[in-house]
């Protein structure tokens, strides 16, 4: 559990890591390469584990130098991928697109839904069947060979329904090997496909367009190796903005691409919280003593990304006035507000939208983290409650936010990590029994590095 003290003042720089969402689908692409790749900036995050122990499965050789890591794609062993590491993340079904092209053969299980919606798999489907691919769903595999015994995939103009940023990336991943063209229409234009575009030119692709919803790929026979780094985390990065705003601190932030925030730092400053960049890669919040709601939509990139919506609904609880926070991405992903409610908030849901009403303050509560930004919004509400805020659930927030209680110590915080036994047998489990977080902030309190046991 994660026991935080909210209301103390937030002050000073925090680093932002590689992008989490970027990581997953490098380290897929690395499949690509007919020999080794090197990236850098790779955070340390248990979701990365699991990737790496797939790379390992199919045959991939996994080395770790110091935030980098090396990865030797020349023998793949295997085109399957193993059931019990799939279930457990969703983004390994990014490694479809990349066998396929590599081998002319893909296994890989059905991801399955998860806690924040259906996400059903039709449209990567799709388009690995327009490149030339027989597709076949059997007892929850997925099955994908390359059709009449041909050596390559061939290059297709395929539309997307919907620009879904895992489909645009796994037939991205798979049309640099393709033979000829390929048109993505309706392409997803987040950062993070743009970002492994970058990647996949660093290895000899040749791709255009990635960034617009038009994306042109000119199949090569072969990807070689490449040094590259992730880019840093806008998820992360707009969490620690909202920290910031909330604690009503002045804190500072890089590296960072503040074109990725765009829309996060509007709606900030719709609600009277200002947002400057005084470098390049450098963003500071600047405090408001109180700030107004606002209304928000999640939408595709350039618009809010979904992965904001809960920690920016935490600090929309304590503005001034109502918000309206629609949700049209996922089907259940506003978990997170039967908790802020439990810490004080007003927020009623209609289907997938969330009407806020601004309360004075939040009050520290025992909540639950269900999914991996629930529980960033409410390390943020925690930190702005009276009081202690107990958050269950931890595992999700370790899928996705790199050393997150260290960077919030850095900046002044007071919380720490216990195991659940220690707190229920405290004492008299409250506030005032519990010892000072200064005093225990102890590094066996935080969780070892995912990757270490890998490599
Ligand atoms: N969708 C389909 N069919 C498909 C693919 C997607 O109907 O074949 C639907 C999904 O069910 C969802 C919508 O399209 O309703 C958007 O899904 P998308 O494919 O764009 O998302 P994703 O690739 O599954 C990535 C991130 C998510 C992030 C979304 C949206 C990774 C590993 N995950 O998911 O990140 O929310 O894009 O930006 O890149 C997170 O980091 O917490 C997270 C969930």
């Amino acid at each position: 559990m994660l026991q935080i003290w909210g209301k103390t003042p937030l002050k000073g720089h925090v680093t932002i890591s590689g992008a989490k969402n970027s990581a997953l689908v490098l380290l897929a692409g690395s499949l690509l390469c007919s020999g080794s790749c090197r990236l850098r900036n790779v955070p340390s995050l248990v979701d990365v584990s699991l990737i790496c122990e797939i790379l390992v499965a199919l045959g991939v050789k996994v080395a770790r130098q110091g935030d980098a890591l090396v990865l030797d794609a020349s023998d793949l062993t295997s085109s399957k991928a193993p059931y019990e590491l799939v279930s457990q993340l969703r983004a390994s079904f990014f490694v479809t697109g990349p066998l396929l092209a590599r081998l002319g053969v893909a296994r890989v299980p059905l991801p399955g839904g998860c806690s924040i919606g259906d996400r059903p798999v039709d449209l990567h489907v799709k388009g690995l069947q327009a490149l030339g691919a027989d597709v076949q769903i059997e007892h929850g595999m997925v099955n994908a060979y390359i059709r009449g015994g041909r050596k390559r995939l061939t290059g297709a103009r395929i539309y997307l329904d919907f620009p879904s940023v895992g489909a645009t990336e796994n037939i991205m991943m798979a049309a640099t090997l393709a033979e000829g063209e390929t048109l993505i229409e309706n392409a997803a234009q987040e950062p993070e496909v743009v970002d492994l575009a970058n990647f996949c030119r660093a290895m000899g692709a040749r791709i255009r367009g990635d960034g617009t919803n038009r994306i042109v790929i000119d199949g090569v026979p072969a990807l070689h190796e490449a040094d590259y780094m992730v880019v840093p985390d806008r998820i992360e990065a707009g969490t620690f903005l909202i920290a910031g705003a909330i604690t009503r601190s002045e804190i500072m932030l890089s590296p960072v691409v503040p074109d990725h925030l765009t829309a996060v730092i509007a709606k900030l400053k719709e609600s009277g919280i200002s947002v400057v960049s005084d470098a390049p890669n450098q963003l500071r919040v600047i405090p408001a003593s109180s700030y107004r709601g606002t209304d928000i939509e999640t939408l595709p990139f350039p618009g809010f990304p979904t992965d904001m919506q809960a920690p920016f609904m935490s600090l929309l609880t304590v503005a001034e006035g109502n918000s309206m926070i629609s949700e049209t991405l996922f089907e259940n992903r506003l978990q997170h507000v039967a908790e802020l409610n439990r810490m004080g908030a007003d927020i009623k849901l209609k289907g997938n939208i969330a009407v806020v009403r601004g309360v004075p303050k939040l009050s520290g509560a025992p909540v639950l983290a269900t999914d991996l930004r629930a529980s960033a919004a409410l390390v943020v509400a925690g930190l702005a409650a009276e009081g202690m805020t107990t958050i269950q659930g931890l595992h999700h927030l370790d899928r996705g936010y790199e050393h997150l209680e260290d960077k919030l110590r850095g900046l002044g915080a007071k919380l720490q990590r216990v195991h659940e036994s220690t707190a229920l047998s405290a004492p008299g489990n409250s506030e005032e029994t519990v010892p000072s977080p200064l005093a225990e902030c102890a590094s066996e309190n935080t969780p070892s590095d995912p990757l270490s046991a890998l490599i």
